[in-house]
């Protein structure tokens, strides 16, 4: 089993027996929230990152050209669902780093609240991302802001939490075409969408998920 870095920020890869997954170093280790595999090497302990999972793990795959989350870096995760993605990037920021952790479903955030317990860098907030004016208090400036909520006016409610977002700081935005409009091209829906985010955002790349995600496509931008 050999251990690789990948050129994203503790985003690492395991080759075993000719196959190779994605890890993050656990940041809890012996503890795995979703039965996702533990590795051991050289005295540390690794998680399996699985991409068809994760938005974020499949635009890995797709080699996006950067994935702008860093070590001891505070994130807004809106649309935390369960944290499984969230977890990962709990792991790429580390000890040091904050992963505000936001879902408007109380059944989500209940099992959520269950990890956060385990991980000091996330925190659990109930609240709705179309609504920004609700959890403003309770949130400092960010380095990141992760996107991926499937609702129609996606794009208009990253726009409302960039003021939460530091000068020059990144957003990344899961863009689920069918939430937008089912009857519609997803091609047509995708450029729409980089027409919206280009006036406060400039984009450094998109790649379209399929198959890992259908009839999704994944922006990484950077506040102007
Ligand atoms: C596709 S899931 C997110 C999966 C998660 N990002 C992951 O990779 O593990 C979408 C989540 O967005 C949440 N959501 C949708 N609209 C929202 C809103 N306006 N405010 C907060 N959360 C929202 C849903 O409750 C759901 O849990």
């Amino acid at each position: 089993m050999e251990l690789e870095k990948s050129k994203y920020e503790g985003i690492f890869i395991i080759n075993q027996k000719g196959r190779r997954n994605l890890v993050t170093k656990n940041l809890t280790p012996g503890k795995s929230f979703f039965d996702e595999k533990l590795y051991k090497i050289n005295n540390e302990e690794f998680r399996e990152f699985n991409p068809t999972h994760s938005k974020l793990g499949a635009a890995i795959i797709k080699r996006i050209s950067l994935i702008p989350i860093k070590q001891s870096d505070k994130i807004l995760y809106l649309g935390a669902s369960h944290g499984y993605t969230p977890s990962f990037v709990s792991d790429i920021v580390g000890k040091n780093g904050v992963v505000f952790c936001l879902d408007f479903a109380p059944r989500v955030v209940r099992d959520l609240l269950g990890i956060c317990e385990e991980r000091e860098n996330m925190i659990p907030m109930l609240a709705d991302a179309k609504k920004p004016e609700t959890y403003k208090t309770r949130i400092t400036e960010v380095d990141v802001i992760y996107q991926d909520i499937a609702q129609k006016n996606q794009v208009e409610i990253l726009l409302k939490n960039l003021q939460f977002l530091k000068p020059k700081g990144y957003a990344m935005i899961a863009i689920k075409s069918r939430s937008i409009d089912v009857t519609r091209h997803p091609q047509r829906i995708y450029q729409e969408v980089e027409d919206k985010l280009k006036d406060k955002l400039k984009i450094i790349d998109k790649k379209e998920l399929d198959p890992l995600q259908k009839a999704h496509c994944f922006f990484v931008c950077q506040k102007k």
